[in-house]
Order: structure tokens, then sequence, then C-alpha cells
């Protein structure tokens, strides 16, 4: 469910040793990941926190999870939380996810966001292209082994439309999705 209508912004500057992963004019895609400072971390919470604020739900927490920041004007433009996989479902057509078809998968995405100005000019695409060809060093992720958590409604659409001819929508159960928040974040 997305609930939130607000176009909110969130400032980010540079900072030092940051992992910059793909630039474009005007803007550029940064990796945040386990061994980033704390400060670092506090930062990626507030972006977090508004992601979890629009979808109206959480999706889980991983120590090996990564984050993925468009930066575009010294904000955020759009954000994607991901992490390694070793498999998932196929979806059905209701997008629930098939138990009983279980398949390969490399990249999952946790959570996907793009700030409402920024939509449809491609960002989530160049965030989940940008994960496929730094999660796994040395490798590019193909299409076909990128899974999804149980999607909204614009997020599924987007979704098929990312995969495209690659192969069935993936959807996978975050790790920890379950745990509550707090005992899931480590201060
Ligand atoms: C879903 C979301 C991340 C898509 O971001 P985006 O940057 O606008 O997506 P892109 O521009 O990369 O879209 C890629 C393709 O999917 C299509 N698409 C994206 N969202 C769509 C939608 N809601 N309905 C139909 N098609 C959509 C785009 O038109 C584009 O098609 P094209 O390649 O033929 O031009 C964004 O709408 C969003 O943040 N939604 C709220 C959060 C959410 O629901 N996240 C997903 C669950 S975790």
């Amino acid at each position: 469910m997305e609930k939130s209508e607000e176009d909110k912004t969130i400032a980010w500057g540079s900072w030092k040793n940051e992992l910059v992963v793909r630039v474009f004019t005007g803007s550029r895609i940064v990796a945040i990941g386990p061994n980033d400072s704390k400060a670092v971390h506090r930062r990626l919470r507030l972006v977090e926190d508004l992601v979890v604020e629009e979808l109206g739900s959480y999706r889980g927490y991983s120590d090996r999870r990564w984050a993925y920041l468009y930066i575009k004007n010294k904000s955020v433009a759009g954000c994607l939380f991901a992490e390694r996989l070793a498999k998932a479902y196929a979806a059905t057509d209701g997008e629930n996810l098939d138990e009983s078809r279980v398949q390969k998968a490399l990249l999952g995405v946790q959570m996907v966001w793009v700030r409402k100005t920024f939509r449809s000019d491609h960002i989530a695409t160049k965030l989940i292209d940008a994960a496929r060809g730094h999660l796994i060093y040395g490798a590019v992720i193909p299409k076909g082994m990128v899974a999804f958590t149980p999607l909204t409604s614009s997020g599924a659409a987007f979704a098929r439309k990312y995969i495209r001819e690659s192969g069935n929508l993936l959807l996978y159960r975050p790790y920890s999705a379950t745990s509550t928040r707090a005992a899931s974040r480590k201060a």
C-alpha cells in the first residue's frame, strides 16, 4: 500500500570514502555497505524511514544488505535496498509467491523507491542495474536472477517492465522481515 502523496526531500552531501558506482550528468549512484560508518548508516535510516512510511510496511533487515542511493542536486532522488540471495519463487499472475516453483536468484530487491518528482525517469532501473553490476565482485547479475519482495501495485508494474523478456517475475520473503524494526536494528 502506498501511503504518502507528499514529495519528501532528504539532503545528501558527499562523504569521505564514498563509493560511487555510477555517474551521470548532474547525478550519481553511491553504494553503502555493512562496513560504512555509523554516521552514514544513521543518515541512511532517515531515507529508509521515509520509504517505509510511504510503502506502509517494513521489509526486513539483513547484515549483508547494501543500499544504493541516487543523488541528484545534493538530495536523494531514489534508493534501493538490495541483498544477496540463493533462491526465490515464481510469482503467480496475482503477484503472489508460488512456493512450488523455486528458482535460482542472486539479487533481492528488498525496497526500491523514487521521489515522486523524478518517477518515470528510469531512476529505479538505473539503481537496480547499478546493484547488478556491483553486488558480486567482477560479475554482472543477469536480470533473470533479480527477485523482489512482495510488491505494491506500482512496484509490480515496474518490476514486470524491468525484467521484460528475461524470465518469470521472481519473489522472495526478505530475511527477518517478520522481526521488529527495533530488534533488527543495530546501534
Ligand atoms: C516503483 C518505482 C520505484 C518505479 O520507479 P521509476 O524510477 O519511476 O521507474 P523507471 O522509470 O525505472 O521505470 C522502468 C519502466 O517501468 C515502467 N513503470 C514504472 N512504474 C510504473 C507504474 N507504476 N505503472 C506502469 N509502468 C511503470 C516505466 O514506465 C518504465 O517503462 P519503459 O522502460 O518502457 O519506459 C516508483 O514508482 C516508486 O518509488 N513507487 C513507490 C514505492 C514502491 O512502490 N516501490 C516498489 C515496492 S518495494
